[in-house]
């Protein structure tokens, strides 16, 4: 089943002779049980290609559709509780609530649902990506690495139908790092379906398909990689 669907997605910031176009012209299908790996250099267009599946961003003009809800047809309250129901999403700068414990920061999207029991699932996420006994820290009594585990889990709580990461490993050393790409993929495999921007091969080859950018265009896709480095070479 398409979990996540972009037709013929654009997205431009500002007009005239300063307008920049992020994206132009996507088109994608990623289905359940399916991790896409997105590489591409700075500026190509990764970023906002999440936020427009996260439902964060809206296109200029095609369409994204999450779980087959159009997002563009949603109201701003409907599409708030589609984005805290069916997906989780792992930010580049973390946004962790400084004012809330590491397990109040996991449960906090079942708790806008009002899901009972909801401390124990966000314990039970914590000691999933190895921080079990922190989830009373407050985020800046955690490293840096310790806070990307605390987001990660997070992202994974409760029945996210897409988990969305933005290079969730940056401030991770390599033996977590692919930790917490096991955990992404096992959420997948479980039944998810995910998108993952990364810069390292190592991380797209856990990835089903390799999708690259360049100047907010698709310029290749590939199934899983034997020669990821040939895909950083690619023109
Ligand atoms: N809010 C914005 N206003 C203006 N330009 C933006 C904005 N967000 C992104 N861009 C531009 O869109 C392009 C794609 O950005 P981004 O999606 O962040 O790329 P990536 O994540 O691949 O580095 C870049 O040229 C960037 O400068
Ligand atoms: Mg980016």
């Amino acid at each position: 089943m398409s979990v996540l669907e972009l037709r013929q997605v654009h997205r431009t910031h500002g007009t005239g002779a300063t307008i920049v176009h992020a994206l132009r012209g996507i088109d994608l299908v990623v289905r359940t049980g399916e991790l896409v790996a997105v590489m591409g250099p700075s500026g190509s267009g990764k970023s906002t290609l999440l936020n427009l599946a996260g439902g964060l961003d809206s296109p200029t003009s095609g369409e994204v559709v999450v779980d087959g809800t159009v997002l563009g047809s949603c109201s701003r309250k409907a599409l708030a509780a589609l984005r805290r129901r069916k997906i989780g999403y792992v930010f580049q700068d973390l946004n962790l609530l400084p004012s809330l414990t590491a397990a109040e920061n996991v449960a906090l999207p079942l708790d806008l649902d009002g899901v009972r029991g909801s401390r124990k699932q966000a314990l039970d996420a914590l000691s999933e990506v190895d921080l079990n006994g922190y989830g009373d820290r407050f985020p800046d009594e955690m490293s840096g690495g310790q806070q990307q585990r605390v987001a990660i889990a997070r992202a994974l709580i409760g029945e996210r139908t897409l988990v969305l990461a933005d290079e969730p490993t940056g401030a991770l050393d390599s033996q977590t790092g692919e930790a917490v790409l096991r955990l992404l993929r096992s959420k997948v495999d479980a039944g998810a379906a995910g998108m993952l921007v990364t810069h390292d091969a190592r991380h797209a080859a856990w990835a089903d398909r390799v999708v690259f950018l360049r100047d907010g265009r698709v310029v290749d896709t590939s199934g899983p990689l034997d020669q990821p480095e040939e895909l950083l070479r690619a023109p």
